[in-house]
């Protein structure tokens, strides 16, 4: 569907619980308390808003979290997600909670990409950005997921310590696989503080002869390069300093069952008394996404978004 500044709006991310098994210091730092288990969506009701949001022409999905695998019967969910007449499913993970069988399951039920946060390679540089000590596991998985065909890429968030040290390790991981890298810049939230390193990622994608590429990899706000010799491409999510919300085409929805319009903006509707009227939810949603907002604010102010609560 259009909203009021002729987007077409065909793109829902669905956060299915705000927990997660990591305290990334850019999302949830010092974060204790979570959503009741009573208070958020069945998966039922869950899919009750993805009918709807089909009949409004959104048909491409992406789940999210907290940590969206932390949710037991996610993979069910996702199974009867795709049965319904939709573009695409995806998953957004740390790919931390993950094995080879889930994945093998993935494949099966018709995953089209997972996106893996990976923020560095370096173990010591993971535990201190997560918290966790993981980076074997989800670095194993993410090469067993894309063996088996899935699609994968890889969310580095751009931080303080940025530098060409980095970049050059990352891009280990897409030199011989099909694996896509993507730069995001931090965004200024609850716990983030926004930074110039974008500016040295573009340097050194002219460092080393990245070549901007017309490609659309998903339904993501990224822009693509490759560089010569490398099976993947470097994706550019560059929020405030590249804002794309001209071109915005998503709304998403919290586990709580509130449909957020932006993710800086607290603008949205509580979708849970239009739950039991499937034509009353239809007029609901399509009012409301119609009203999303032009364009976000991030270079001025911090969001009061809290992250994890909204799946990124
Ligand atoms: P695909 O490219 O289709 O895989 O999806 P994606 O890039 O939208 O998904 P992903 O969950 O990997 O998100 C990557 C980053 O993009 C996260 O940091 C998101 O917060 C950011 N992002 C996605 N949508 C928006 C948006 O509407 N506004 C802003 N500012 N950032 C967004
Ligand atoms: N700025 C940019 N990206 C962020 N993410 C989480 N918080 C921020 C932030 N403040 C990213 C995660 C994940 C994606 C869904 O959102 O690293 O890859």
């Amino acid at each position: 569907m259009k909203d009021q500044y002729n987007r077409n709006i065909n793109y829902m991310r669905i956060s299915l619980t705000d927990r997660c098994n990591y305290t990334c210091f850019y999302c949830r730092k010092d974060y204790k308390e979570h959503f009741k288990h009573e208070d958020i969506l069945s998966y039922e009701e869950i899919l009750t808003i993805c009918k709807c949001a089909i009949q409004l022409g959104i048909t491409n999905f992406k789940i999210t979290g907290g940590e969206p695998c932390i949710r037991k019967g996610y993979i069910d969910f996702i199974s009867q997600l795709k049965q319904l007449p939709v573009t695409s499913v995806t998953l957004t993970t740390n790919g931390s909670l993950l094995n080879h069988f889930d994945l093998e399951r993935l494949k099966e039920i018709g995953i089209d990409g997972i996106n893996f946060s990976i923020d560095t390679l370096d173990s010591n540089e993971y535990q201190q950005i997560c918290g966790k000590n993981k980076l074997n596991l989800v670095l194993d998985n993410l090469s067993y997921a894309s063996k088996i065909g899935i699609p994968c890429k890889v969310n580095c968030v751009v931080d303080e310590k940025f530098n060409e040290d980095k970049f050059k390790m990352m891009l280990s991981l897409i030199k011989e696989e099909n694996i896509h890298l993507r730069f995001i810049e931090m965004m200024p939230m609850k716990y983030a503080d926004a930074n110039k390193k974008m500016e040295l990622c573009y340097e050194l994608l002219r460092k080393y002869e990245a070549e901007q590429v017309d490609i659309h990899l998903g339904n993501g706000p990224a822009h693509y390069y490759k560089i010569k010799g490398y099976q993947g491409y470097i994706g550019i999510i560059e929020a405030i300093h590249g804002k794309f919300c001209c071109s915005c085409n998503r709304v998403r929805l919290t586990s709580l069952g509130f449909l957020k319009l932006c993710l800086f903006h607290r603008d949205g509707l509580d979708l849970k008394p239009y739950l039991k009227d499937e034509k009353t939810l239809l007029e609901k949603m399509s009012e409301i996404i119609y009203l999303k907002p032009q364009a976000h604010n991030f270079e001025n102010e911090h969001s009061t978004t809290i992250m994890n609560e909204v799946g990124g």
